[in-house]
């Protein structure tokens, strides 16, 4: 099959006239073009194509427009690249895929995997041996990247779950990672042992984190939220609610519900498997009834006013891309959430300049340590 073109798809989507609503990149239609090449069949049969890490819809909306694919399973963790897709989607009329909310629901019987990568090989393993445990026989999991971020662990990675791995030769920046023969038998006896969700006992802590693959830091204590516990018993003594914004594993969050017997706490984070990781993180250790759970673009699901306490280690990645924007974010969207009065506690590395992004954006902000690496500054919404 020759290779598509893309923009001609867009060109006679509806508006003729208007500029091209989205572009695709290398790697995505470097997946798109070889889709039909290592299973053409699966792309026939509904049902049968997952698509996993969709960064902004373009593969679910190529596999659907450009191949025929039906009643597609979609596995995103970033609710915006989720929006992204239903945004593209509602754009050009197409509809045929779903969001299943298990990696069960999204694998079983699958026979074509696209998977953008991203820079966590925690995620590729546990996507991976969920792949080999649910998926058809004839599965092949095909994942896409950037020659820059891949290397050759990933391919190791791979091979715990797949009896053969390949690589493809790099096209422009891209290069595509082949897996086929699942080895079913070893994930379904792995399923016992499976390290997924992994669960660590923290001494430091008394807590035990659970951690999905991909998590920030894992199921670990991160340096700089270290820093921010030490000082977290200072901050609003007064608060009924506290927000755990950004809230990765949910150390914040239980630790927080831990030390205050009647706060009631909201954990937040864009990433699925965040949420989920936050969530267990506070069953494992008793405040579960306390820690509400929320997936959210920087609090953007949050009510406003409805917290008087907000907690936050933020961002300055955006996977391989360094970037202040979703830090940004959340300090407006906890002032939105702060009641007059209360208070964003936030932990950041010293030599990135937040103090007068907190000040604009919050209100007067203090601060109240900093270490050789890390600045914990408390801002009170005015
Ligand atoms: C530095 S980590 C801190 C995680 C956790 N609170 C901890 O202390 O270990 C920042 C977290 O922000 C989340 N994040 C990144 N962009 C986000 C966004 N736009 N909205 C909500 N959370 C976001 C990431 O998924 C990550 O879990």
């Amino acid at each position: 099959m020759p290779a598509f073109d893309f923009a001609d798809f867009f060109r006679r989507t509806p508006d003729d006239d208007g500029p091209d609503l989205i572009t695709i990149d290398g790697t995505d239609r470097f997946l798109l073009d070889e889709a039909p090449h290592v299973h053409g069949d699966a792309l026939r049969h509904p049902g049968a194509v997952t698509v996993v890490d969709d960064q902004r819809g373009v593969l679910t909306l190529g596999v659907l427009a450009v191949h025929g694919a039906d009643d597609v399973r979609v596995v995103q963790d970033s609710l915006v690249s989720e929006r992204a897709l239903e945004s593209i989607a509602g754009t050009f009329g197409r509809r045929g895929f779903h969001h299943p909310e298990t990696y069960e629901d999204a694998f079983t019987d699958a026979r074509l995997v696209l998977l953008r990568l991203s820079k966590s090989h925690d995620r590729l393993d546990e996507v991976a041996r969920a792949v080999a445990r649910f998926a058809a026989p004839d599965v092949v999991l095909l994942c896409g990247g950037r020659t820059k971020y891949m290397t050759l662990s990933q391919n190791d990675v791979l091979r715990r779950s797949f009896g053969e791995v390949a690589a493809s030769r790099g096209r422009g920046k891209s290069r595509l990672l082949v897996a086929q023969d699942p080895l079913r038998a070893a994930a379904n006896r792995a399923a016992i042992t499976d390290p997924w969700p992994r669960r660590v006992h923290l001494d430091e802590l008394g807590m035990t984190i659970a951690a999905h693959g991909g998590v920030f830091a894992g199921a670990s204590l991160d340096l700089g939220t270290r820093v921010l516990l030490g000082e977290m018993d200072a901050a609003v003594p007064t608060a009924r609610v506290a927000v755990d914004l950004g809230s990765g594993n949910g150390v914040i969050a239980t630790e927080i519900a831990r030390r205050r017997p009647g706060l009631r706490v909201i954990a937040t984070d864009v990433s699925a498997v965040a949420v989920a990781s936050s969530r267990m993180t506070a069953d494992l250790n008793g405040v579960g009834d306390r820690v509400r759970t929320v997936r959210s673009d920087a609090g953007d699901e949050l009510d406003e006013g409805s917290a008087q306490l907000v907690l936050c280690n933020p961002p300055f990645h955006a996977d391989t891309t360094v970037s202040t924007d979703a830090a940004e974010a959340m300090f407006r969207n906890a002032a939105t959430i702060l009641q007059s009065g209360g208070e964003l506690w936030c932990v950041w590395n010293s030599h990135l300049r937040y103090r007068p992004v907190l000040e604009k954006t919050v209100g007067p902000t203090r601060q109240i340590t900093r270490t050789d690496r890390f600045t914990v500054t408390a801002s009170r919404r005015s």
